[in-house]
């Protein structure tokens, strides 16, 4: 091969080499755009899709929590109500309570026979009520009935009663008493319940 023929071969090689490559590269090109366009359509709607969803779900999510959390809010409140409403039941029932019982001894108080100024030495031995057994002897004198009493009394002055062996102290006890002393005694002692 001479010079000339060696570079003809050579320049439409290159030629042919460049024509081939451009041409590739052109196709691609073109190629390019569409398939972009093609791959993000759906690409951008399956996002749009994904992100309604995602905003739907977590509308939902934040709805039943605002549910569960009224609900829970609700019964605290109600809990905490009742509560408050069983310890007032419970206070007024006590305040209502002891009313009841003050009043009874108010009326207890009032309606209690007073012991007259001579009983006041006989509760010394007898029991301010007139429950308890004189020196640990005698009877309950307290409800006995006010003739039994009145005649107990005056046997006692006249020194002919002597039940425990301490009529003689009894005696001493019961002998300044007048008729209308042991009288007005008598109806108080009378008067106590046993
Ligand atoms: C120091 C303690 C003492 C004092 C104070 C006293 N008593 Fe007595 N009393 C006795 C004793 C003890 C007897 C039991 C006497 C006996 O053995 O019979 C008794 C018995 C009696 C009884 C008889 C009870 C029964 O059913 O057998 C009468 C009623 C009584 N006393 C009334 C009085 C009166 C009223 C007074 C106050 C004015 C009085 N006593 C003060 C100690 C006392």
């Amino acid at each position: 091969m001479n010079r000339l023929t060696v570079l003809s071969v050579v320049t439409a090689s290159l030629l042919l080499i460049g024509c081939g490559q451009n041409k590739q590269a052109d196709t691609a090109t073109k190629a390019e755009p569409a398939k972009t366009e093609v791959a993000s359509t759906p690409a951008k709607s399956e996002t749009i899709a994904e992100k309604a969803t995602k905003a739907v779900n977590a509308v939902k999510e934040s709805a039943s929590n605002v549910v569960a959390k009224t609900a829970e809010v609700a019964k605290e409140a109600t809990k905490e109500v009742t509560e408050k409403a069983t310890k007032a039941v419970e206070a007024t029932k006590e305040v209502a309570t002891k009313a009841v019982e003050k009043t009874k001894d108010v009326v207890a108080n009032a309606t209690a026979p007073k012991a007259p100024a001579q009983f006041a030495k006989c509760a010394g031995c007898h029991g301010k009520d007139a429950k308890m057994k004189a020196l640990g002897k005698s009877n309950i004198i307290a409800g006995q009935p006010k003739a039994d009493l009145v005649k107990k009394i005056k046997e006692y002055q006249a020194g002919t009663r002597n039940v425990t062996g301490m009529g003689g102290l009894m005696k001493g006890q019961v002998a300044g008493l007048s008729d209308a002393d042991i009288d007005a005694i008598a109806t108080y002692v009378s008067s106590l319940k046993k």
